[in-house]
């Protein structure tokens, strides 16, 4: 996204937002962008639309479907290009700095001070949610992506043990693929990709490199042995993942663990939210660890929504509204539950969540003593979109091409990154 052509296109046209209608049968309306489509996530986003509808505002769903958020992203710009953005848009990490920089999004600070987000909220939270230290940005949750989630009636049939290090993980793949099964659902696509090469990533690393290659950009880092190491191994899970994974969507990747098709899948803990909406119960049904070889690091996806700049005062007054609901212990609670993720509130009652929800708290905060709390490129927090994207090419195709070695890859990602700064 140019700046110039952006700016360009606003000016041309005037700034019509769903602001300018009436809406005479409530007190205002938000229309809310987001890419909350699969079981869990359906579920955690009508917590929201619920909520502020009692409250008597109107909700007006946007929802584009597609895990990561591409394609809403990508829709998103359309609409804002042409001078008619949502009121809301779930809008992440650098992201955020981006819509705000070319002027798009409305300050939340008086909401902010009021509800004293300063104090309920993490500083590695709130960090991502200002722009030149004004708020532009209501956080949801914090999800921890080096997840595996695992089926252990699968497991137990295979002879095998849910792994902890990364040469237990290809021990037990070897078994589980022995046995029948498929030890690695997946979905082949670029996010998915990326995803998957990030746990692996921070496990052949370490936390310091992941941060100088993924955060810092340093060329070394990016161009290092342990980098080689890492799209390596990466390729070695190519042989536990069934052919039909190309394409795939994650949540039919974790349903393939939930039907015990599959043995396990590396995910971030919103795959928690699908086992949830089909009644499955931790420790039980299924297990959650962290993914192989980085038990104590977290890397961090923080959902948020961002405001954009509205005309009507009803609807601005629905606005404020969304973003107090969202920070609310109530909303943090139920939305949570459902979404696999941990609120984002330092003072939230912990007592309703089950033990992967604890263990990510207690990760979260572990790790942010430690300096393993490290920020996911993989879906936003760490980098630009421009990199992120640059990274996201080399990954997925270096995972679909198996003529192309790692060395030649990791030449191509330190040119891609440098190309993409
Ligand atoms: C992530 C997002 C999560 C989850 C996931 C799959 O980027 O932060 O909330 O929805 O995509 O769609």
């Amino acid at each position: 996204m140019k700046r110039k052509t952006l700016i360009s296109a606003l000016s041309a046209v005037a700034l019509v937002t769903s602001a300018g209608l009436a809406h005479a049968e409530n007190k205002g309306e938000v229309e809310v962008l987001h890419w909350w489509t699969s079981g869990g996530e359906a579920k955690s986003a009508a917590v929201l639309k619920v909520m502020l509808e009692q409250q008597g505002y109107g909700w007006k769903d946007f929802a584009v479907a597609g895990g990561g958020g591409e394609s809403a992203m990508t829709v998103l710009k359309t609409r804002a290009v042409s001078g008619n953005p949502p009121a809301a848009a779930q809008i992440k990490g650098h992201d955020i700095q981006e819509w705000a920089d070319l002027g798009f999004l409305t300050t939340l600070d008086d909401t902010a001070s009021s509800e004293n987000w300063e104090k309920v909220l993490p500083k590695v939270v709130t960090n991502v949610m200002k722009y030149e230290g004004n708020y532009v940005a209501v956080p949801v949750n914090v999800h921890r992506v080096n997840w595996l989630w695992a089926n252990p009636a699968v497991f137990e049939k295979a002879g095998a043990k849910v792994p902890t290090t990364w040469d237990e993980f290809i021990a037990a793949a070897e078994k589980i693929k022995a046995a029948g099964y498929i030890p690695l659902a997946h979905g082949g696509q670029a996010w998915q990709d990326a995803t998957v090469f990030e746990a692996v990533a921070l496990e052949t690393m370490g936390t310091e490199l992941y941060l100088k290659a993924f955060k810092q950009h340093d060329p070394d880092a990016l161009g290092s042995p342990e980098m080689v190491k890492t799209f390596e191994k990466f390729r070695q899970l190519k042989q536990y993942i069934d052919k039909d994974s190309p394409g795939r969507d994650w949540n039919i990747a974790t349903n393939m663990v939930i039907e015990g098709k599959a043995a396990m899948q590396i995910m971030g803990d919103w795959a928690k939210g699908e086992f949830a909406a089909a009644g499955k119960t931790p420790g039980v049904d299924y297990i959650c660890a962290p993914a192989p070889g980085t038990a104590g690091m977290f890397t961090f996806n923080i959902d948020s929504f961002a405001f954009f700049k509205l005309n009507d005062a009803n609807d601005a007054a629905a606005q404020k509204t969304l973003a107090k609901t969202i920070l609310s212990p109530k909303f943090q609670e139920v939305f949570n539950l459902n979404k696999g993720s941990i609120p984002v509130r330092l003072d939230q009652d912990m007592s309703p969540f089950d033990q992967c929800a604890l263990d990510s708290m207690a990760t979260f905060k572990s790790a942010n003593k430690s300096g393993d709390l490290v920020p996911s490129w993989s879906h936003g927090l760490a980098t630009t979109s421009q990199i992120q994207g640059a990274i996201y090419d080399v990954v997925t195709n270096y995972f679909n091409d198996d003529k192309v070695t790692a060395d030649a890859t990791v030449d191509k990602l330190v040119r891609a990154v440098k190309a993409a700064m």
